[in-house]
Parts: C-alpha cells; sequence; structure tokens
C-alpha cells in the first residue's frame, strides 16, 4: 500500500474545497464590500476558470495521491457557477468521493435544491448573520431579505439535504443576533455554528478588537440554554461541538482566532482559476491550471509535491505576525 501523503506536520490532506467561481450576488462586507467589489471589479473571466473536466482531474489526483475523503463546493456563490449539478454528478461518479458539500448563501436554493440534491449533493452550510432583515440588508450591502434564505434552507430540507448555518459574529454587527439564531434553529435538526470574525484577505480591515471569542458566545448561550462540549465527529473539525443539555440538537463555534485547529489541519482549496492554496490566509496559491495545461510535472507529482511541502499553521502565529501580509480574498479562497 502507499504511504499516506502527509505535510510537514504530518497532517493529511483529507478535505479539498473547490470554488467555482469568485463572484457573488451578495456584498457582505466583512468579505466583498460593496465599495471594492463594484462594477469595475476585474472578476475572473469565463476562459480562466478551470473547466469541469479540469476540476474532475484535480480531485482524482488528490484522491490517488492522497487519503482526500470530502469535497466543499464554494464560491464566491457556488450556485452562480453554470451547469453546476453537472459538476456535482460527475465528482460523485468520476471520483466516488461520498461526501460533497457546499457552502452558499441559500439565495438560489428554492430553484436548485433539488437537482442538486438528485446529483449527488450530501449537504449544505448557508450563511445567514441576522434575522433582522434591516441587519440583514446592512451587513449583506443587498435588498433581499431574510426570509429569502430562510426558503433557501426550507428547500434543502425538504430536498433531503441536511442543513447547517454558518453565521460570522462580529463585535457591533450582530452579537445580538446570537440567541436568536439559536432559539431559531433549536430542535429542529438544522446546526447553527457561530464563526469568530477573522483576518481573511485584505478588504475587510479585520482588527483584533471586532472578534467576539469562542468563550464569550459560549457563555452567552450557556446562560439560558444550558449546552455541554461533546466530542468531535471527524479528526480535524473546525467547529467545536456543544450539545444542549435539553437534548434538543447542537451547535458549534468555529474560533480560528481564539483557539487555533492549525495542529490538525487537513483542508486544501483550489480556486476557480485552478490555484491550490494550502492556507485560508496564504499569499497566493500554486497553479496547478499551468500544469494541468503545460507539458512537463504530472498533476498527481506536482499535488504530492506541494502538500509535503506545506508548513501552514497561520492561525497559531497570527497574533505573532508583524508585518502586514497580502491575502487571498475570501470570495476566491471560498473559505
Ligand atoms: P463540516 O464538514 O460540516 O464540518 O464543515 P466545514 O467546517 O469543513 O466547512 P464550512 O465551510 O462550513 O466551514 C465553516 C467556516 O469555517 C468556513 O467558512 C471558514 O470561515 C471557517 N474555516 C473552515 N476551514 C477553515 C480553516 O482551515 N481555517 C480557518 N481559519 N477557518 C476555517
Ligand atoms: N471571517 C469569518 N468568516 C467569514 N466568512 C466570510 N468572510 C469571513 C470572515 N472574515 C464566512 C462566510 C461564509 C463562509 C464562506 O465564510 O459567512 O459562511
Ligand atoms: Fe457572498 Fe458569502 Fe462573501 Fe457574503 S460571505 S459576499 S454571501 S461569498
Ligand atoms: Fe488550516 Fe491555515 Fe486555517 Fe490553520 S489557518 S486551520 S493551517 S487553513
Amino acid at each position: 500500500m502507499r504511504p499516506m501523503l502527509t505535510d510537514k506536520r504530518n497532517r493529511p490532506l483529507r478535505d479539498l474545497r473547490i470554488s467555482v467561481t469568485d463572484q457573488c450576488n451578495l456584498r457582505c462586507r466583512y468579505c466583498m464590500p460593496k465599495e471594492i467589489f463594484d462594477d469595475h471589479f476585474p472578476f475572473l473571466g469565463q476562459d480562466q476558470l478551470l473547466t469541469f473536466d479540469e476540476i474532475v482531474q484535480i480531485v482524482h489526483a488528490c484522491r490517488t495521491t492522497a487519503d482526500l475523503k470530502k469535497l466543499r463546493i464554494t464560491g464566491g456563490e457556488p450556485l452562480l457557477r453554470k451547469n453546476l449539478p453537472d459538476l456535482i454528478g460527475r465528482l460523485r461518479r468520476e471520483t466516488k468521493i461520498d461526501d460533497i458539500a457546499m457552502t452558499t448563501n441559500g439565495i438560489l436554493l428554492p430553484k436548485k435544491a433539488h437537482v442538486l440534491k438528485e446529483a449527488g449533493l450530501s449537504r449544505v452550510s448557508v450563511s445567514l448573520d441576522s434575522l433582522n432583515n434591516s441587519r440583514f440588508q446592512a451587513i449583506t450591502g443587498r435588498t433581499l431579505k431574510v426570509e429569502h434564505v430562510l426558503n433557501g434552507i426550507k428547500a434543502a430540507e425538504d430536498a433531503g439535504l441536511p442543513v447547517k448555518i454558518n453565521m460570522v459574529v462580529k463585535k457591533g454587527m450582530n452579537e445580538e443576533d446570537i440567541l436568536p439564531m439559536v432559539e431559531q434553529f433549536k430542535g429542529t435538526g438544522v446546526i447553527v455554528r457561530f464563526i469568530e470574525y477573522m483576518d481573511v484577505g485584505n478588504a475587510n480591515g479585520w482588527k483584533l478588537d471586532h472578534v467576539i471569542t469562542k468563550a464569550e458566545i459560549v457563555e452567552m448561550i450557556n446562560a439560558v440554554h444550558p449546552l455541554e462540549e461533546a466530542p468531535a465527529n471527524t479528526p480535524g473539525e473546525t467547529a467545536s461541538r456543544y450539545q444542549f443539555k435539553d437534548g434538543s440538537g447542537e451547535i458549534g463555534v468555529i474560533s480560528s482566532v481564539s483557539d487555533a485547529f492549525c495542529a490538525a489541519c487537513n483542508r486544501a482549496r483550489l480556486t476557480a482559476d485552478g490555484q491550490f492554496i494550502t492556507c485560508l490566509f496564504a499569499s497566493k496559491g500554486h497553479d496547478l491550471k499551468a500544469v494541468l495545461r503545460n507539458e512537463g510535472e504530472s498533476i498527481d507529482s506536482a499535488i504530492a509535491r506541494i502538500w509535503t511541502g506545506r508548513k501552514d499553521q497561520y492561525s497559531e502565529d497570527r497574533l505573532k505576525q508583524t508585518a502586514d501580509r497580502k491575502k487571498v480574498e475570501m470570495h476566491r479562497v471560498g473559505g
């Protein structure tokens, strides 16, 4: 048997997150502020995107060189990519990976959930930061309503897709939404995950004082709905899990800032134009589109070379960083 591919900290490659577009129909302030991401922003052109054939080849190569177990389709907003169910169907059939998740803002799920499920999608994580319309619109920079996202969540559930909610928590933005979000979904089977606001990219003007920590979030919820810690479902999971003591389900907290989880990080990211990124906070990626389109190194050997050289642990080192570092923006790296 092949020895398992690991990086410099002995971490395997288990999870590949594939961004299929850098565009989005929302303009969340902490991700794509509309002053920067306006009509003049140079989004990727159709000819720069990896084709579905190329995406399948890369996944296949990760599967054969590493112990890849999970795919996550991301964006921007992945449901803006044309013919996405075809890609999901191909990934399912041709790579045999049986956990294919998607991170979406949910707006287009009422139209697409059913066909995505039929194509082989396993589950969805829907981003939703507030249940209050005026805060939702201030955060997302558009005039769509919370109801549109709730309809998307309902459509996913009706299609048989398990749903998680991703709520980014930022001081002064939405801390008053934490308890309403818990109460909206407690007992429904939908798992809400609170994400500490992170310094992804350079466009969002992140400051440490904007972060509400895992400990603060858990304390706030536990005071009203008693919680107990639960063990991780899989090695290297992003979220710390907590169960409601009354048996009505669980929440998760993703604590990249106050309690980094780099030690077991088994995630790689692929941008829509084929950059292979070994950390969410990387300055740049490795151009796998060039490897595929040029003669020379094989894609298997490129992936093995990149992963065995990986040392990333940005969140562990975040507070030691001195110089401002240029980082890939969230709408390209997909979360
Ligand atoms: P599950 O498979 O359901 O556990 O989901 P996941 O945690 O792999 O994926 P999801 O995209 O739902 O992750 C939620 C959020 O956690 C992401 O949008 C990011 O904001 C953050 N996140 C995910 N992976 C990493 C990581 O490797 N490092 C850091 N710092 N944050 C991450
Ligand atoms: N900090 C934390 N989470 C973020 N996301 C986007 N930008 C940030 C940030 N700066 C989340 C989105 C979505 C996922 C892709 O990542 O809300 O759920
Ligand atoms: Fe779009 Fe998600 Fe970024 Fe919001 S966080 S702008 S929904 S990609
Ligand atoms: Fe992985 Fe980088 Fe996130 Fe650490 S900061 S968990 S190495 S993606």
